[in-house]
């Protein structure tokens, strides 16, 4: 399963990459928000930043949601590097445009799907990447991991090529069921990512370990 982290934040992007299993970068027009990244120049800007981080797979949100304005700024947004993956919301024009982006071979994540018939509507027009929300699904009681059951299986079913990226992953369990599953990635915060470097049999079992070295050894 690639790993990619849900941030724009470089620092974290720095410290997710040092870990070496970071495979990419998914950002909103809200983790964008929350940097104080605006303005076309101060975003292309950003976006190179990044890429220069990360080896590859950066969604980078569009913000049009017409087709003709998303097409130009998913265009727009593909130049800045090889690296970008164009995210476009799961809406009509979306669906064109993503089509229009894959017979072009400018590679896509459909983002806000919430239904198995999003998603295969988002593989039926050739995204790379398809992002169910498991974790604001759970918020409205319904079950988000399910979603991710689902698309995995009628993915399989037909072969299809688009990648589930389970995305608005809370916590460790969301992402180890995610990796049972079968999702192809998980996007999640830094935390989830270290997070799963924590048991405390093995804090406890390295805390003996050098004791007895110490013991033995003085
Ligand atoms: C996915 O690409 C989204 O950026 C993200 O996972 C949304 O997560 P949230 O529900 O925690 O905002």
């Amino acid at each position: 399963m690639k790993f990619f982290i849900d941030t724009a934040n470089l620092n974290e992007i720095k410290e997710a990459y040092d870990l070496g299993v970071l495979d990419g970068v998914t950002t909103n027009p809200s983790l964008m928000a929350k940097e104080g990244i605006a303005g076309k120049e101060k975003v292309i800007a950003h976006y190179k930043a990044i890429c220069d981080i990360v080896d590859n797979n950066v969604s980078a949100e569009v913000i049009a949601t017409d087709f003709e304005g998303i097409i130009r700024e998913g265009k727009d947004l593909a130049r800045i590097d090889d690296k970008i993956v164009v995210k476009v919301p799961m809406i009509k024009d979306g669906i064109k445009a993503i089509k229009k982006f894959t017979s072009e071979g400018i590679r896509t994540n459909c983002t806000l799907v919430f239904s198995s018939g999003q998603a295969l509507l988002a593989a039926k027009a050739g995204a790379s990447y398809v992002s169910p929300f498991i974790g604001r699904l759970d918020d409205i009681s319904q079950d988000g991991l399910e979603l991710i059951g689902q698309i995995r299986h009628i993915y399989d079913n037909y072969g299809y090529g688009t990648e589930v990226l389970a995305a608005s992953i809370r916590h460790t369990m969301h992402l180890i069921k995610c990796a049972e599953i079968g999702a192809d990635v998980a996007t999640c915060p830094l935390k989830v990512i270290m997070d799963l470097l924590n048991h405390p049999l093995t804090d406890s079992g390295l805390a003996k370990f050098l004791a007895d070295h110490k013991k033995a050894n003085s």
